[in-house]
């Protein structure tokens, strides 16, 4: 395995970056979406993955992160860099964060109150509320009511009013979860 292509240095600039970014037609930018979301996870008391996975579930949308992987849905995207950089599970939490969002339209009937305008137009396009199979399938996997939580703070996240915690507070964070060159080299 070669060694991870993003520093945390550079994926907090990447974040940072993503303050110039609309999202979509919501109330904030790319970079108060990252920062709500995360702090959703730390106020929930969740462990450093958990935070790491909901500050970078939409990293697949940046452009230096697809200009590396290839084209693709952002979360899949999101997916590889978090299994080249964070560890499995994470990968699993971003990569799940869209279907995860057919899956609670599926079995949650609130669920779709929550959702924005935007994302409720999105939804057909990712496939519609997943089938009996999708959901068997989907709560089969270890952590998939953690990816149902991500989804949520994600949907919660669009408020432009929001005070959070600075970027800077979640470099230690990163640094914490970070596959060092030592462990990509005997992976
Ligand atoms: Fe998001």
């Amino acid at each position: 395995m070669s060694s991870p292509h993003f520093s945390v240095t550079a994926t907090v600039d990447i974040l940072r970056l993503a303050e110039e970014s609309p999202y979509e037609d919501e109330a904030v930018n790319q970079l108060q979406h990252a920062l709500q979301t995360a702090q959703r996870a730390r106020d929930d008391g969740r462990d450093d993955v958990m935070i790491a996975a909901a500050l970078l579930h939409d990293i697949g949308r940046a452009p230096a992160v697809l200009a590396h992987y290839g084209d693709g849905v952002h979360e899949r995207i999101g997916g590889l860099f978090c299994a080249e950089h964070i560890s499995e599970r994470a990968a699993y939490l971003v990569g799940q964060h869209v279907p995860a969002k057919r899956y609670l339209v599926a079995t949650d009937p609130t669920y779709g109150d929550s959702l924005s305008p935007a994302s409720v137009r999105s939804l057909a396009r990712q496939g519609g509320p997943m089938t009996p199979a999708e959901v068997a399938e989907f709560q089969s996997q270890p952590f998939h009511e953690e990816a149902a939580q991500l989804r949520r703070w994600d949907d919660a996240a669009k408020d432009g009013t929001a005070v959070t915690d600075e970027l800077s507070s979640y470099e230690a964070v990163l640094h914490r979860v970070w596959v060092t060159r030592a462990q990509a080299d005997l992976a």
